[in-house]
């Protein structure tokens, strides 16, 4: 009979990871998107899925306060959503996101998740309710204020209607 795998997905503070280990969730970040030329925000927490003593999954996980249209929006941001590649398509990243829906929306009680993607990964929100904003998205570098041209997209925790306008993350993007 075939093993059942079960990894363990906690959230956890940042700060309470040793060092290293937070280390090693930021390269790993860096090395899977690239993106060394745009500095990004930290994570105040991480969802994490462990197997044995292996982390094999990983999310970043902050709150902000942004603009949407000019009104002041409350969104928690999720950022770098990422599996070991020997642990992908058997469900680790539902899992990963489905604690972490829960934590933003019942402890962080945000009135909205927030996450930027490539196009090609929308389907993997949209299936779990996530929806596309097509309104353009801006954030801010030491050089200036830029606009992504990836996919914006967002989570209702709340259940509000969310205000038309150009959306200004208000900061580093994540
Ligand atoms: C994208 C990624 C996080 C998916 O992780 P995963 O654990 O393999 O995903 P799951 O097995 O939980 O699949 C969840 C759903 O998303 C779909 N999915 C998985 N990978 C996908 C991809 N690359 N593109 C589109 N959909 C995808 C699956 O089909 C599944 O839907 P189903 O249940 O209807 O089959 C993983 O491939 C990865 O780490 N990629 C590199 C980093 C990256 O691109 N991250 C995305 C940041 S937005």
């Amino acid at each position: 009979m075939g093993r059942v795998i079960q990894p363990y997905i906690v959230v956890t503070r940042a700060s309470a990871l040793t060092g290293p280990l937070r280390q090693h969730l930021e390269e790993w970040f860096n090395r899977e998107f690239e993106n060394n030329s745009i500095v990004h925000d930290k994570p105040t927490w991480y969802a994490l899925a462990r197997f044995e003593n292996t982390i094999i999954g990983r999310l970043g996980i902050l709150n902000r306060k942004i603009t949407v249209g000019k009104q002041p929006v409350r969104i928690s941001g999720l950022s770098g959503l990422a599996i070991l590649p020997e642990w992908r398509r058997v469900g680790i990243a539902d899992l990963i996101l489905n604690r972490a829906e829960l934590f933003i929306t019942h402890e962080l009680k945000a009135e909205y998740g927030l996450l930027i993607c490539r196009d090609e990964t929308a389907p993997l929100y949209l299936k779990r309710g996530w929806e596309r904003i097509d309104s353009a998205t801006y954030f801010s570098q030491k050089s200036g204020i830029y606009r992504f041209k990836k996919t914006t997209m967002i989570l209702r925790c709340a259940h509000r209607h969310w205000p038309a306008g150009e959306i200004d993350l208000c900061g580093l993007p994540w």
